[in-house]
């Protein structure tokens, strides 16, 4: 997909569409004082009537505009310039985006408003449409979104043209990196099992200029991961670890860790799930698509960062093979682990994973996982938990999700809930009751990354959407890949 940047007039953009962000009260000057004057004053009178006022999430069409050189015009509404942050900024482009997007090879202009930073928004520009355009109907003959012939910038002519291209391509790295995590997510287990997935991996690390190791079967028994290999034990297909590596930082530089929940299916073994219950979890994997979106990212960009990508791959099947209720596990760390809910399997994979990143010399560690639904119950379907042993770096992660307008809110770790996963038999057991899961789930997770700075992402709320909405697609998100690369770009500027 075409993405360029133009200093063209805004009326002189050829274009299916000319797309118009404006913050609230639009005052007629400038760009838009000259768009206005070109379309005969349809701005003034629109403004004037009431019908725009710039409010958030207002989107209006002009649907025939002569005197200018694009099909029609389409303003989008930004709110106070006081009160803008990059969630609604996000959201206004991502709606003009889909909107936009509905019929095959359409072309469309993006002006960027004056009085905003312009890098920023043109890299929103450029992220929200590379995202914006495709669709979860990977499997339909009519689909509902296509990708556009060609995206235009509008850019002022007195900005720094280099700064704003580099803008628009970082903009369009992220948004192809959320679309790869976003493709993984939306395909059916049949297609994404821990061997394909790991092809995948491979070829894109190939692509990227990544080092790929894939660990199969016989090697995560000689690493001595029995966690990860309990829960593979009911399935046909085998288990991988995926490690991918990204060395721009040189030797003496530290290493952070992102790790990955990769549970290809999850129908609970034998602790079934519900029908209800299993429908969407082909997402379970949703952890491991998001190391493996921001690793792509993370290289195209070229970070000066030492980044080490993990994802604990399998899938969690019912048969006569299965791992069962009162197993006894022990993890690579040693840890022995009590089996009392084979749906709890996620943090029985990351277990491994974790230790398996902390030996290999993590000095920090992040995790996603779609870990927990008692993360969901506490924090809705759109916003990550975060769970950390170590404030400083919960912050910087944090303040990261922050710049990238991705909602994520801390959990508490009470030394209290340690006695909830005591186990009578063994060191810990998997599930830690009803009360609490969320944090239950992270303080299993603690015991395995030793005393690194560690913060885990419970996206199982956001990583998948139920439904279709004006600014994002239903199914596979993305979420939390702008805020891990965010994160791995501050962690080079001596976090
Ligand atoms: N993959 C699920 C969690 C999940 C639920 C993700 C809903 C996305 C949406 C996880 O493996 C799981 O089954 N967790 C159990 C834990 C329980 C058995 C302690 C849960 O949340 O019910
Ligand atoms: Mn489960
Ligand atoms: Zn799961």
């Amino acid at each position: 997909m075409a993405m360029e940047l133009a200093t063209t007039p805004w009326s002189e953009a050829a274009a299916d569409w000319l797309i118009v962000p404006m913050t609230k009260s639009p005052q007629l000057t400038g760009a838009l004082a000259s768009l206005d004057e070109s379309l005969g004053g349809a701005v003034g009178r629109l403004i004037e009537s009431g019908d725009v006022s710039g409010k958030p999430a207002e989107r209006v069409t002009i649907p025939d505009a002569p005197g200018i050189a694009a099909g029609r015009v389409l303003l989008v509404g930004l709110g106070d310039v006081e009160t803008l942050n990059p969630t609604i900024l996000h959201k206004a482009l991502m709606s003009a985006a889909r909107q936009t997007s509905g019929k095959e090879n359409r072309t469309v202009a993006v002006a960027i408003p004056e009085g905003l930073t312009a890098t920023d928004v043109a890299c929103e520009i450029a992220a929200s449409f590379t995202v914006g355009c495709v669709g979860q109907d990977l499997y339909r003959a009519e689909r509902a979104h296509h990708p556009f012939q060609s995206v235009t910038i509008l850019g002022s002519a007195d900005a720094d043209q280099g700064e704003l291209a580099s803008a628009v391509e970082r903009g369009s790295i992220l948004g192809e990196a959320v679309n790869i995590t976003r493709d993984l997510v939306n395909r059916p287990a049949y297609e994404v099992y821990p061997a394909s997935f790991a092809k995948r991996a491979e070829a894109l690390a190939n692509d990227h200029g990544l080092k790929c190791e894939v660990l199969d079967k016989k090697r995560l028994q000689k690493e001595r991961m029995g966690a990860i290999l309990a829960v593979a034990a009911g399935s046909e297909k085998g288990p991988r670890v995926v490690v991918l590596e990204h060395r721009g930082g040189g030797d003496d530089a530290p290493t952070l860790a992102l790790v990955g929940k990769g549970v290809t299916f999850d129908s609970g073994g034998l602790s079934l799930k519900t029908s209800e219950g299993m429908k969407t979890m082909k997402c379970d994997m949703a952890g491991a698509a998001t190391v493996l979106g921001a690793m792509t990212a993370i290289a195209r960009l070229n970070l000066p960062v030492n980044i080490t990508g993990y994802m604990g791959l399998t899938e969690n099947m019912v048969s006569g093979s299965s791992y069962k209720l009162g197993d006894v596990l022990t993890a690579r760390n040693g840890v022995t682990i009590e089996v009392l809910n084979t749906d709890a399997e996620g943090r029985l994979v990351l277990a491994d994973v974790l230790s398996y990143a902390v030996d290999k010399g993590a000095d920090r560690i992040i995790d996603l996982a779609t870990l927990t639904g008692a993360c969901v119950v506490a924090l809705g379907e759109e916003v990550t938990g975060a769970f950390a042993n170590d404030q400083p770096w919960c912050d910087e992660v944090l303040s990261a999700a922050k710049t990238c307008g991705e909602d994520a809110w801390q959990m508490p770790m009470f030394d209290l809930f340690d006695d909830l996963i005591k186990s009578d038999v063994s060191d810990i057991k998997n599930i830690g009751g009803r009360w609490g899961g969320a944090i239950t789930a992270a303080k299993f997770l603690q015991r395995f990354v030793g005393d690194k700075p560690w913060v885990h992402l419970d996206i199982a709320g956001p990583a998948f959407a139920s439904s279709n909405k004006s600014h994002r697609e239903g199914g596979a998100t993305g979420c939390m890949v702008h805020t891990l690369v965010e994160t791995a770009a501050q962690f080079g500027n001596g976090g």
